[in-house]
């Protein structure tokens, strides 16, 4: 589509020229106004691309002043027609802004060039000023909290997001410094120069700052933040840094919310072995005061073999426990003073099964019922009450089977007297590998000689 020229000259046999001209080349061009009063009201009928405007008009209104109403009212770009061109016209017409200037007389060739880069330049601008203005936007209704400061520390752009946090308008902060939001009351002394203390690092060593989580007092609460600031270095724009913050109080709230049921559901857990020991201590002492031991041993083994924290906690409430089928055995056959008969022995060992059975029905999410229920099974298959071998046999159970043996075996029994470290370590190296486990077995012969644990006292032993 050609583009349309508006004619704004006094002298009729130039415009005519000029508008022939134009012609040839194939622009539109039938409108002339002579009068620079004219310019405003012939523009807004046509609509034109660009307006040739001569500086000198007869009348009241010259050429600068008609081209520059021209392009605040349409942004119609003008090209200045002059014929003297002295230096104070030349600085007065650079006021308007213009796209080019013409000296009369011109080449058509010349006319030509300068009206198409006039159109040029043009169009290149408001394709600036469209993604200026998509960009502010986008900017503007960013949920993140987006600023840019100067060099100054002022800040240059902020966006509603930014604004709103503090009970602002973005116009009403623009200009202003930290400082200045601080004398407001809008935000804390320390924290305004905790972060003027950021910004001098990001603009000086021109280094970002990731800020992954933190809690800031501004307005009217507590606001988690993630943050961002990166230094930023424009062209023309006074500019030093850009900061993105983005709110995260309500996943921050979630989490925390979460951390204190997890904290409850813990605490229920707790209490609720704690329970089970209670309920043994009344009937049976010495078996929660051995559970209680066995537990120590065992996490201290564990976490010796390199356990991770949620097995090394499985085997901790798994040995609390492992005894827990005992409450359903005749008080009078446990602490029965001489061995025991078969048929007693038969009832004793039913007790794995007996824990398993109680514990299956509650939802630890780790499995300590199964380990329970492992507890006497051995390597070699002569364990109760399934004959498990090796590998069949949960590592947890494996701890807790050793710590059982040793605990036992150094505690006096109603039946025996209690054994020497040395004899139940010397015990041991011959079951190695038969029916304990070769790794446990030597976790614990490293514990009992390097003499980290007390075996009287059952608790470790630390170097201070
Ligand atoms: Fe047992």
């Amino acid at each position: 589509m050609s583009k349309r020229i508006l004619i704004v000259e006094d002298e009729c046999l130039i415009a005519e020229d000029l508008k022939m001209t134009l012609q040839q080349f194939g622009y539109e061009a039938n409108s002339i106004v002579a009068y620079g009063e004219e310019v405003l009201s012939v523009a807004r009928e046509i609509k034109p691309d660009l307006a040739l405007i001569d500086i000198k008009l007869r009348g009241g209104m010259d050429g600068l002043s008609a081209a520059q109403n021209l392009y605040n009212e349409l942004g119609t770009p003008v090209i200045f027609l002059t014929a003297n061109a002295n230096i104070d016209t030349i600085k007065k017409a650079a006021k308007s802004a213009p796209y080019g200037y013409l000296i009369k007389p011109f080449q058509e060739r010349e006319l030509q060039v300068t009206i198409e880069l006039a159109l040029y330049k043009h169009k290149m601008n408001r394709f600036l000023r469209d993604r200026e203005i998509l960009l502010r936007n986008v900017i503007d209704i960013d949920p993140n909290m987006i600023y840019v400061k100067d060099r100054e520390g002022h800040f240059a752009i902020v966006n509603r997001s930014f604004a709103d946090m503090f009970g602002l308008s973005p116009e009403e902060i623009v200009g202003k410094t930290l400082q200045d939001l601080a004398d407001q009351g809008k935000l804390s002394v320390s924290l305004m120069e905790r972060l003027l203390q950021e910004e001098i690092q990001v603009m000086s060593k021109a280094a970002r700052i990731h800020v992954p989580e933190e809690v800031f007092d501004i307005g009217d609460g507590k606001l988690w933040l993630k943050r961002t600031v990166i230094p930023l270095e424009l062209d023309v724009l006074d500019s030093g840094l850009l900061g993105v913050w983005v709110e995260i109080s309500d996943l921050k709230n979630t989490e925390l919310q979460l951390e204190e049921s997890y904290r409850q559901l813990q605490k229920v857990m707790e209490q609720t072995v704690n329970g089970f020991g209670a309920a043994m201590e009344m009937r049976d002492p010495f078996t929660a005061g051995h559970q209680r031991r066995v537990s120590v041993l065992a996490v201290i083994l564990a976490k010796n073999l390199g356990l991770d924290a949620q097995r090394i906690e499985a085997v901790r409430l798994a040995a609390l426990l492992h005894d827990i089928g005992k409450i359903y055995i005749p008080s009078e056959i446990l602490n029965k003073p001489q061995h025991l008969l078969n048929q007693e022995y038969d009832l004793v060992k039913l007790h794995p099964e007996v824990g398993y059975n109680t514990l299956k029905k509650i939802d630890f999410s780790m499995p300590i019922a199964d380990i329970v229920l492992q507890h006497h099974e051995k390597l070699d298959g002569s364990g109760y009450p399934k004959g498990l071998t090796g590998d069949e046999i949960l590592f947890e159970a494996k701890i807790i089977s050793v710590a059982d043996y040793v605990e036992a075996m150094v505690s006096n029994r109603p039946y025996r007297e209690a054994r020497s470290l040395t004899d139940v370590i010397e015990k041991l190296k011959k079951l190695r590998g038969i029916s304990y486990d070769a790794d446990v077995v030597d976790a614990f012969i490293d514990l009992a000689e390097t003499r980290r644990f007390d075996f009287n006292l059952f608790t470790e032993i630390t170097s201070e």
